[in-house]
């Protein structure tokens, strides 16, 4: 089914932006900073497959951080949730996404949660495969099953940028190499983190991914289950806590839905058994979030009384 422009959708867009101020695009990963502060697109789709969009659906974005997400599911997957949260933690943190304090501060040292920095390299260590290529491609194929989209692949531009300047990255994985968390060699590591978070989409793929986690993993054509409704539980859970980076506890006020953001301007929600949502907007407020995109979230909410709280 074509996905339908929507001019509601529109309107509130347009209230979205005027209601934030600015943001700026992320800078500290080179080829982000490319990115047009002006785009915004969003896409919603439903269990039934209808779809609805407003903005430039076809401009493509990195996932960043939302890969966190289907690593954590992947993982979960391959190794069951026992051997996943001997390595990460289940609790929220109040520190910026890349912080190293509590590596340092808490005892025994483990990450505290899957969608910060370290823990996701914690998670992503998890992934099997004999290699970088091979383990890259188990990830693509998992999430391509996931938007139904077999073309999906990751930007080498993004990943090699990033590559080349995550210094804190690396500084984390050499924490957690010290002290047991990870074992494999921490440049390998860091190969396959940058690559899954430079795989690229655009919104409706977004929406596609969140309407499956919405529907505890079900597939919204054919009813298939694609990820165990546990594994599905688990990550929206860790959306809800931990989602928006330092911001959760304020996005679950006021706009009450599992979410997770990246540095990109991507937004992936998932409404329980309503809908997903995919959004695209890459000027950020000062914690990393899309500013447009958190706005015109609050704005669903409020109008639709989305939130589950
Ligand atoms: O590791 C990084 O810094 C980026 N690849 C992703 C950061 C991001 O989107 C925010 N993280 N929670």
């Amino acid at each position: 089914m074509p996905c339908q422009t929507n001019s509601e959708l529109n309107e509130l867009i347009l209230q979205a932006k005027r209601e934030t101020e600015g943001g700026r695009v992320a800078d500290y990963i080179p080829a982000l900073a490319k990115a047009n502060p002006a785009d915004f697109s969003v896409a919603i789709i439903h269990p039934d497959g209808l779809c609805i969009s407003a903005g430039d659906i076809d401009k493509k974005f990195t996932l960043q951080s939302i890969s966190k997400v289907l690593t954590l599911a992947l993982a979960l997957c391959d190794n069951g949730e026992k051997y996943v949260f001997s390595k990460v933690g289940y609790e929220p943190t109040g520190d910026p996404f890349n912080s190293i304090i509590k590596l340092e501060t808490n005892n025994p040292s483990k990450p505290l949660n899957p969608m910060i920095n370290a823990g996701a390299l914690a998670v992503t260590h998890l992934i099997k495969g004999d290699s970088v290529p091979d383990r890259i491609e188990h990830i693509l194929k998992f999430v391509r099953k996931l938007a139904g989209n077999d073309k999906i692949t990751y930007s080498k531009q993004v990943a090699e940028s990033e590559l080349a300047t995550s210094n804190l990255n690396r500084a984390l994985c050499y924490f957690m190499k010290q002290h047991g968390v990870i074992n494999e060699e921490v440049e390998e590591l860091m190969d396959l983190y940058t690559k899954q978070c430079a795989i690229e989409m655009d919104c409706l793929d977004l929406a596609r991914i969140g309407v499956v986690f919405s529907l505890d993993g079900k597939d919204p054509q054919s009813g298939e289950q694609l990820l165990p409704a546990e594994v599905a539980r688990l990550c929206k859970t860790f959306m809800v806590t931990c989602g928006m980076y330092n911001a959760s506890g304020e996005f679950a006020i006021r706009v009450g839905i599992p979410a997770k953001s990246g540095v990109s301007g991507a937004i992936m929600g998932s409404v329980p058994n309503q809908f997903g949502i995919g959004i695209y907007g890459p000027a950020l407020n000062d914690i990393g979030n899309s500013s447009t995109g958190i706005r015109l979230l609050e704005i669903l909410s409020e109008k639709y009384s989305l939130s589950m709280f």
